[in-house]
């Protein structure tokens, strides 16, 4: 059995509030009475993209006894998200997508940059899905994947989040046609937990920890940010079951 906690747009830098809010859901996460095999968070890390907002989130996932897995979001800045979050001194790093793949409790992860830069909607370069497609054929045989990118591929019918989806997704619906093994594809961005499938697979929109989006059908407003922080937890049994559980955290 493998089980995945998935954090999205925790925006770290905009308010003390923000940063209260993604103290507390760290706090939940470190203090698990069970282990996690990994942490995804799905982009929108940074609020501004600056490397103080980086430093304070590296500070926060160092207190996680769990490998943390991260996709960047259309508010961070892939030069300091790279060289600051992720540690790593690259020239020009900023001038292409950052794509990664990790490994934790015998899964795959695929870690997608679904970022147009300057653009809030969302899209995979011929660059990512040919990465991806490679990533797939080269997973250990049997190894569950799970595909993470920022944007979801679909409608979530809030014409809001929907005016910035992920556009071009019949290319990566080709992609993933190709390969046995993805279990899910885990994505962020619509603030809001969800559930759908894509190209025949689990498409799991995990929620944000500082603002709930307003469905059409829930009243005035675009966000709500009464709503409490929130997170998924993805568990895979060993017959490649898949169930999700959302969480609040108050
Ligand atoms: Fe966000």
């Amino acid at each position: 059995m493998i089980t995945v906690a998935q954090v999205s747009d925790i925006h770290i830098g905009t308010s003390e509030r923000n940063e209260a809010r993604a103290r507390r859901l760290f706090a939940h996460l470190a203090e698990l009475p069970r282990p996690v095999d990994a942490v995804v968070i799905t982009g929108d890390i940074a609020d501004h993209g600056a490397p103080e907002e980086y430093e304070k989130i590296r500070a926060l996932i160092a207190t996680l006894p769990y490998p943390v897995f991260t996709c960047p979001g259309n508010h961070d800045e892939r030069g300091a998200y790279v060289k600051v979050l992720l540690g790593e001194e690259r020239e020009g790093a900023e001038q292409g997508p950052v794509n990664r793949v990790h490994s934790a409790g015998g899964a795959v992860f695929a870690l997608c940059d679904s970022v147009i830069p300057g653009k809030p909607g969302g899209y995979l370069a011929d660059e990512t899905l040919q990465w991806l497609d490679r990533v797939l054929a080269d997973a250990p045989d049997d190894a569950p994947v799970f595909v993470c990118f920022r944007h979801p591929p679909v409608l979530v019918h809030a014409p809001y989040l929907d005016g910035m989806r992920q556009t071009g997704g019949e290319r990566l619906a080709a992609v993933l046609g190709r390969h046995h093994d993805v279990v899910a594809i885990l994505t962020g961005h619509a603030h809001t937990p969800a559930a759908t499938t894509f190209a025949g697979l689990p498409l799991l929109i995990a929620p944000s920890v500082i603002s709930t989006l307003t469905l059409p059908w829930d009243g005035e407003g675009l966000i709500d940010e009464e709503a409490p922080a929130a997170l998924a937890y993805h568990v895979l049994d060993d017959d490649r079951r898949l169930i999700t559980h959302f969480r609040v955290v108050l």
